[in-house]
């Protein structure tokens, strides 16, 4: 699919796909696996999702990994699934660099264990030459969380005589966000057929399409990538005005 060929001249040129990954313990479930077993699938998955959109020449990938909530989930999962990140940092990395892919963390990563923090900045200086796919990877994130830090941040350079109470624009507390520079999802795609954008990207979703497909996670491949942006080419873009 020529995405970069067909479009470009196009106003819906497809910059940005968000991913809210979710299914892994109903895969597992049906399988009588235990939900442990559904995040390695899912992990696989990641992988699909990568090489698809490069391969694709989209630009923007973000995935929605660990939520601010998932801290909530038993100790055992939540150590599972710190430990994939963990194992997904290291034998991905060396290609991730070569394949031209900039990783990007988005989130509280204060809250991760220490190593897996050290390998998340590891990650992003590693690769941060690179251009051809910015692959944003949300862990412990919440967008209410990552608003309310923007608003302080602001109030602190008002507080400081540094910024008037009248620059507080949309472009200002955008630019203070997790997602400065990165441009808004174009689509925001969620699997398992829930349809609920559970605390992601908030503000950065105001006028994204959102595609819900009933595959499961670990079952998501390049035929599932590839119907999402169709489905999204579909769509008629207004932005709040009337069609041309
Ligand atoms: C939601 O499914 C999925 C998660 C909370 C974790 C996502 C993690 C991965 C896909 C694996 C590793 C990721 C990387 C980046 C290496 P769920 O567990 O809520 O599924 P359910 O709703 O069926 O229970």
């Amino acid at each position: 699919m020529g995405i970069v060929n067909k479009n470009d001249l196009t106003p819906n040129l497809l910059r940005h796909v968000a991913i809210i990954m979710d299914g892994n313990g109903r895969w597992a479930s049906k399988r009588s696996m235990s939900r442990l077993k559904g995040h390695e699938q899912g992990a696989k998955a990641v992988r699909e999702a990568i090489k698809g959109c490069r391969e694709l020449g989209i630009p923007f990938l973000t995935l929605f990994a660990f939520s601010s909530e998932n801290w909530k989930r038993p100790d055992e999962e939540v150590n599972h699934l710190m430990g994939l990140f963990r194992y997904f940092i290291k034998r991905e990395l060396a290609e991730l660099k070569t394949a031209g892919v900039k990783v990007n963390f988005i989130g509280n990563i204060n809250k991760l264990p220490r190593d897996v923090q050290d390998l998340v900045k590891l990650a992003a200086s590693e690769t941060s030459h690179n251009t051809d796919l910015v692959l944003t990877i949300a862990l412990s994130y919440g967008s209410q969380a990552e608003i309310v830090n923007s608003a302080r941040k602001l109030a602190a350079l008002v507080q400081s005589g540094d910024m008037s109470v009248e620059d507080i624009t949309e472009a200002s507390l955008a630019a203070a966000l997790d997602t400065v520079g990165i441009p808004d999802p174009d689509f925001v795609l969620r699997t398992s057929g829930e349809k609920r954008l559970s605390n992601f990207l908030l503000w950065q979703c105001a006028y994204s399409e959102l595609i819900f497909q009933d595959v499961l996670w670990p079952d998501f491949n390049r035929d599932c990538l590839e119907k999402a942006i169709e489905e999204y080419y579909s769509r008629c873009r207004r932005y709040g005005a009337v069609s041309v």
